[in-house]
């Protein structure tokens, strides 16, 4: 099994520069089949698994995809002869049903194979299939938890969200932008990714308005046409940075970043007692002693992103004082408590509420990464602990972190991915 093995205690001194987002490219990459044209896509994090598994399915439909570079694909959805996405492709990515939305919006047709479970708790998607029905489309949900969304044709129209949600704003958008008329989003998410997907879709022509509000307004056209496109830099990965560099008593200069992006964990980090530099594209964070407890409560963007949670909470599991984190997103997203408590943390979990009582130092031990962002806090942990720290399920970070070794190596970290055998496959346990 492959682990990352970390020798922690060393500040993080150096430069860094920051990857396209995930989560931008995982909304802007189904969004291209919506194009009568070739996408020319640029800054994409090429070597995430998850942006991966999205070209396998751009592959599955029938679109020709064509890497440029390391960080640049070409894509040309005119070849697209299918609206069918089957589970093997789905199960490994929940993003995968913004496909619904993008044939929904090419075809009036989509049958796509849901998402299993999920680690944060229940992932349901009432909201998308409320924004489908309200365009006019009839969704079903079939044997094998196959959603089959079918329109004659898709009418704009007022969509309230009943609640903010990332999701349901980029499916209700791809399949607004060639609807007949006006569609208007109310409760709409804010987060970055949201407006680089409308600025994605107005480069193929489309009319969206508002992206970064919580009210958008789509005014349907009859064709997308090919565009060229730079996705905009990861927040939560930058966030993953600055917190290292703050937990680790570090100083680090962070590159290709958009500063305004960051807001709520630079104002954070500097409630904990760090200095946070802001140049036109990229942050230095610098800390030269304990941190200072603070408080935290996950909200959507603007307020501090849920997925740099897990993260922030080494940094205050470490701080001078007791600190209190709120949740509200997620269901079970303190997963990493458990493990960040073998490192000699003290934090209890109550409920959507984690209370973390700071202590002077964390000891290296085998941790396991239980998701994509619990196994980011893992590798922060490991890189602030005395000793070393042995992460396994790593698959889970490369869901979301290019080059991450290297990037922290490069950082002057001690850290290593290496095969070490599993125990259980030692003494022969299934
Ligand atoms: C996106 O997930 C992100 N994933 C998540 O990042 C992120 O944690 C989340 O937004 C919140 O910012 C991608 O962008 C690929 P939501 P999403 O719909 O869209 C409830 C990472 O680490 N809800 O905004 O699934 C839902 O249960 C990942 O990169 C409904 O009830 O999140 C949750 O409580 C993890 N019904 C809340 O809304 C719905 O139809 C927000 O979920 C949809 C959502």
């Amino acid at each position: 099994m492959e682990k990352i093995i970390i020798n922690g205690g060393t500040p993080l001194r150096g430069e860094v520069e920051i990857s396209g987002a995930k989560n931008a490219a995982l909304a802007i990459i189904p969004a291209a089949i919506l194009s009568q044209d070739v996408c020319v896509i640029e800054n994409l994090p090429l070597s995430i698994s998850d942006v991966c598994i999205m070209m396998k399915i751009l592959n599955q439909l029938g679109a020709r995809v064509k890497i440029i570079n390391k960080h640049t694909i070409e894509i040309d959805a005119r070849s697209v002869n299918s609206y069918v996405i089957s589970n093997d492709m789905t199960k490994h990515l929940r993003a995968s049903y913004y496909f619904i939305g993008a044939l929904l919006g090419r075809y009036g047709r989509a049958k796509v194979a849901l998402p299993g479970g999920c680690y944060l708790g229940p992932r349901p998607i009432d909201q998308h299939i409320k924004g489908f029905e309200a365009l006019g489309a009839t969704v079903t949900i079939e044997e094998n938890a196959i959603v089959n969304a079918k329109a004659e044709n898709l009418t704009g129209s007022p969509v309230y969200l009943d609640m903010v949600s990332v999701g349901a704003t980029v499916n209700v958008l791809l399949a607004a932008v060639k609807a007949t008329g006006l569609t208007v989003i109310e409760n709409a998410a804010k987060e970055p990714h949201i407006v680089d997907l409308a600025n994605f879709l107005n480069s193929m022509g489309a009319d969206v308005r508002g992206a970064g509000t919580d009210v958008i307004k789509v005014r349907g056209v009859e064709n997308l046409h090919g565009c060229t496109y730079s996705i905009i830099p990861d927040q939560i990965e930058a966030g993953t940075f600055m917190v290292a560099a703050a937990a680790t008593k570090g100083n680090v200069l962070i590159k290709n970043v958009i500063p305004k992006h960051l807001e709520s964990i630079s104002t954070k980090l500097v409630e904990c007692g760090a200095e946070v530099e802001e140049f036109d594209d990229a942050v230095r964070v610098s800390l030269g002693e304990r941190a200072g407890k603070c408080n935290i409560k996950t909200m959507p963007h603007p307020g501090f992103p849920t997925d740099m949670q897990p993260q922030m909470a080494v940094l205050l599991a470490l701080a001078d004082g007791t600190s209190i984190i709120s949740e509200s997103i997620w269901s079970n997203r303190f997963r990493y408590v458990e493990q960040l408590n073998r490192m000699g943390a003290s934090i209890k979990v109550d409920g959507q509420l984690a209370v973390v009582q700071g202590v002077e130092q964390l000891m290296g031990a085998p941790v396991k990464a239980d998701d994509l962002r619990a196994g980011a806090a893992m590798i922060i942990a490991g890189l602030a602990a005395s000793g070393t720290t042995e992460i396994e399920d790593i698959h889970h970070i490369d869901r979301g972190y290019e080059d991450v070794v290297a990037k922290f190596s490069s950082l002057g970290a001690t850290i290593k991915r290496e095969l070490r055998p599993d125990p259980n496959e030692l003494n022969g346990a299934s």
